[in-house]
């Protein structure tokens, strides 16, 4: 069975009450393919969340940007993921953990980004866990080094694999306007994919959905889902704009594949 297509997007700490609705109206009315050939998931601000899960359409489903590592309690300015209580209570269903942002702002380690995988799986939640390497890790050449032990600190507490997609994002291409090349992308999500086969199993190493994220565009979203190892997109800064809709129907690309 094929891996269905994933665009994520990632409004990050972006929108208005009044930006949020346009963007809402805009995805709405956005001609995209079925649900059959692409799942659509957008993370709006959590002071969003409510408004974004109440307006948009059911195709689309919503996430949370971030959750605590464990249940809710003294955890000043933290959101829970825990059952019956916010991000489960509310009916997100996903959410984003260890992203780059986090990791380098708010020094998220690679051990606390893998218990913070665990915990929201165990609470029910489908989970978008991101990698990705530093220019300067990449000039010296530890780029797998460095996603490898990214994506061991989450195998170490995670044993089922069903509800987490895996977003390869180089930090040297988000918000920056530098894309990795289609062929960069491609030989990332190949090895991570065979440090699935490696170290997890077979089975997994075919079914993750592995995508991309780092200023992907409407221009650019084509090129790279043609590459065989890239199962979708996490988007930033063009997650806010109308083309938002062309990277969504990028999946068309993979029918011809
Ligand atoms: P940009 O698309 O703005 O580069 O951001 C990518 C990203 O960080 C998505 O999580």
């Amino acid at each position: 069975m094929g891996r269905k297509f994933f665009v994520g997007g990632n409004w990050k700490c972006n929108g208005t009450g009044e930006e949020v609705k346009k963007i809402v109206s805009t995805l709405n009315a956005g001609e995209v393919p079925s649900g059959d050939v692409v799942e659509v998931v957008v993370s709006p601000p959590f002071v969003f969340l409510p408004l974004v899960k109440s307006t948009l359409k059911p195709d689309f489903h919503v996430a949370a940007q971030n959750c605590w590592v464990k249940k809710g309690g003294a955890f000043t300015g933290e959101i829970s993921a825990d059952i019956a209580e916010m991000l489960v209570n509310l009916g997100i269903p996903w959410v984003i953990l260890g992203h780059s942002e986090r990791r380098l702002l708010l020094n998220e380690s690679n051990e606390f980004v893998g218990e913070k995988v665990a915990y929201a799986l165990s609470k029910g939640l489908k989970v978008i866990a991101c990698v990705g390497e530093t220019l300067e890790q990449r000039e010296s050449g530890s780029t797998m080094e460095v996603v490898a032990a990214q994506t061991k600190a989450i195998a170490d507490k995670v044993s089922n694999w069903a509800n987490v997609v895996l977003a390869y994002e180089p930090v040297w291409a988000i918000g920056t306007g530098k894309v990795a090349t289609p062929a960069q992308a491609q030989e990332v999500h190949s090895e991570l994919r065979n440090w699935f086969q490696a170290n997890i199993s077979p089975e997994v190493a075919a079914t993750i959905r592995i995508i991309y994220g780092g200023s992907v565009s409407g221009a650019n979203c084509k090129e790279l889902a043609a590459k065989p190892d890239v199962d979708g997109f996490l988007v930033g800064g063009a997650s806010l704009k109308p083309e938002f809709i062309d990277i969504i129907k990028s999946a068309e690309v993979k029918k011809n594949c």
